[in-house]
């Protein structure tokens, strides 16, 4: 079976420089034979994640979510930095993601346990986002998903792409291979469970 992985931008706006970067390492994974599929998540429209909510009825966005979460082996995440943090939109969603469904126990995490993740960052700021994917590796690794130590920030995001959205600089477009590599190998080696 090819390597399944979710591409996911922590940013929902039109334009968003790291939903170009995900795509970027979309594309890449493709031509390195994985089988990848792109998130929306203002598509989703999940509400912020509250006990009592989820108390009364799981949300019906939340529980199709986690099934595309559980039906890949692995994911590219780029996540922008706000205050310092990483993307609210993305934390709501992974908090929604972890939560146990239809019997689970609390540890279950069937959506995350064993499985692998890229993380990248595209920034206008001078430090291209790097406290925003460190906070996410720890969350990621707090739910047991095997991140992988390669990692992409791009600064000065804002005239980073071209016209046709590749990356203008040789660095980061080399590291984004590298780091897509490493995530496909681990995700061969480490055969995830997927659902
Ligand atoms: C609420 C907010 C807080 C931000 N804080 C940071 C920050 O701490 N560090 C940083 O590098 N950029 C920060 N930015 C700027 C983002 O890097 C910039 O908006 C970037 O374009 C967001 O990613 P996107 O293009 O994928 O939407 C902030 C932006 C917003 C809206």
């Amino acid at each position: 079976m090819p390597v399944k992985l979710l591409a996911i931008s922590g940013s929902t706006r039109a334009g968003s420089l790291n939903q170009a970067l995900v795509d970027l390492a979309a594309a890449e994974a493709r031509s390195r034979g994985a089988e990848v599929t792109p998130v929306d998540l203002k598509a989703f429209q999940l509400p912020l994640y509250d006990g009592d909510l989820e108390a009364r009825a799981f949300p019906d966005a939340a529980r199709e979510l986690k099934a595309l979460f559980r039906a890949h082996h692995g994911f590219l995440i780029a996540s922008p930095e706000y205050n310092g943090g990483v993307s609210g939109v993305l934390k709501n969603a992974i908090d929604w993601v972890s939560r146990p469904t239809d019997g689970e126990t609390l540890v279950a995490l069937s959506a995350f346990r064993g499985k692998v993740a890229g993380l990248v960052a595209a920034s206008i700021s001078p430090f291209g986002g790097l406290r925003g994917i460190t906070q996410l590796r720890q969350v990621l690794s707090t739910i047991q998903v095997m991140v992988a130590t390669e990692q992409v920030l791009v600064p000065f995001a804002l005239d980073a792409f071209d016209e046709t959205g590749a990356l203008k600089q040789p660095l980061p477009a080399q590291l984004l291979g590298g780091l897509v590599a490493r995530v496909i190998e681990l995700a061969e080696r480490l055969e995830p469970p997927v659902a």
